[in-house]
């Protein structure tokens, strides 16, 4: 059904983001140099890109990693999930201290399909963060661009059902259209509270295929719409494979078991990225 009135260009991004056939997506996270620096699987940005670029649906990075490392001929082949805060680094005790460090005219200059922004709930940051989000949202709604909230971790909180329930909350009663957040137990509780909001799960640390596939098939049966992974995918050994296998759990409705057989079919010849 067709509602009454629609917010055109917010949905057209939201099409763009999530596929509306199945309102599923995989995107793949690439931004951690903003506050990490060099990174395994990163340091040849351009070669991350151009290798995993056809599998992923959308693509979350930073201004520079648009500017400087996607091929002439792949802008614009994939919608761009642009991150718009940053201001730490890995060498601070406290991650939460971040603003906001891109304009909203320049996500638009850069075709962003939307804008990311991480919130520290819990963190001496906690204001200035949340409040990020709300600047970010007043000005990207305006121009019909949807903001995705992350629901950042500080090193002393946990990613239980408590926690990460009442940030995805928090992130939506702002006005994100899109949460990314961690999987827990009882990973459809934080689902609920947020709904009809979409959900991406982030995928942590590099674990295992055969775990970040249970959490890739975890999160999709507790009603998220997708994942947002990214060492999981680009510091794995088969790359390719892992985002296949990830894509065919997302769209495909696979298991774990038809995952990890598309994961191993394209094991030989698979190679490291660096
Ligand atoms: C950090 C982020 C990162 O993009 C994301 O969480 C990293 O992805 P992964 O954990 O799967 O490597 O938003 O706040």
């Amino acid at each position: 059904m067709v509602p009454a009135y629609l917010d055109i260009g917010i949905q057209s991004r939201m099409n763009r983001i999530i596929n509306p056939k199945d309102n599923r997506v995989v995107m793949l996270a690439i931004d951690h140099p903003y506050f990490q620096g060099p990174t395994t699987g990163l340091r040849n940005m351009s070669k991350t890109i151009k290798t995993l670029l056809p599998y992923c649906d959308c693509l979350m990075t930073t201004r520079g990693a648009v500017r400087s490392n996607i091929a002439p001929e792949d802008v614009g082949s994939k919608p761009i999930m642009l991150r718009v805060t940053g201001g730490n680094s890995v060498l601070n005790e406290e991650l939460s201290d971040e603003k906001i460090t891109v304009t909203i005219q320049e996500a638009i200059r850069m075709d962003a399909a939307g804008v990311a922004i991480s919130v520290y709930i819990g963190s001496a940051n906690q204001q200035q963060t949340i409040l990020n989000l709300t600047d970010m949202i007043n000005q990207a709604e305006e121009c019909g661009i949807p903001v995705l909230a992350v629901t950042a971790v500080g090193k002393n909180m946990a990613r239980d059902l408590r926690y990460l329930a009442l940030a995805s909350r928090i992130c939506q009663d702002a006005g994100a259209r899109i949460i990314k957040t961690y999987y827990c137990e009882e990973f459809s509780r934080v689902v609920d509270s947020v709904s009809p909001t979409a959900v991406v799960v982030a995928g942590g640390k590099y674990s295992s295929p055969p775990d970040a596939l249970q959490m890739a098939y975890h999160s999709v049966q507790a009603g998220a719409a997708g994942v947002d992974f990214g060492r999981n995918i680009f510091q794995d050994d088969n790359p390719i494979g892992m985002i296949k296998a990830i894509s065919s759990i997302v769209h495909g409705n696979h298991t774990v078991k038809e995952a990890l057989d598309i994961y191993n079919a394209c094991l030989p010849g698979a190679s490291r990225l660096d």
